[in-house]
């Protein structure tokens, strides 16, 4: 199955239109544009796999962009299952793939870690 990406970014005026910021994906340095979330970066950047699906194994990537789907769950600075398109973008951020399914008995262990995420959505899922 296909799995380009069908989000393409507008045309941007002025000189932001080609500034970018550096972080790392994977442990490898990459530039990404300014974006407003690190989902939208990492897709302007041309990363089309997020996370691996833990039923099928098949690359996930964002879907929604606003929190509801879930398909942009991403290691940000050591932090495992936050949604990428809801964190903002900030220079040297260390971003990491996931595969599988949220951990949610980590989540549990690491109170903190929950109450970042449940800041992350707002919706309370
Ligand atoms: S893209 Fe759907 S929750 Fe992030």
């Amino acid at each position: 199955m296909p799995t380009d990406s069908l989000f393409q970014p507008l045309a941007q005026a002025g000189a932001s239109a080609n500034a970018t910021v550096a972080v790392t994906l994977n442990g490898q340095p990459l530039q990404v544009p300014v974006a407003s979330s690190v989902a939208a970066a990492l897709l302007a950047a041309g990363v089309k796999r997020f996370r691996n699906s833990p039923v099928s194994g098949d690359g996930r990537a964002p879907y929604c962009m606003m929190g509801v789907c879930f398909e942009c769950l991403l290691e940000i600075d050591g932090v495992p299952n936050r949604q990428g398109c809801l964190v903002p973008l900030e220079a040297g951020m260390a971003i990491r793939t996931q595969d599988g399914m949220r951990d949610l008995l980590a989540e549990a262990r690491n109170p903190a870690l929950a109450l970042a995420q449940a800041v992350e959505a707002p919706h309370g899922v």
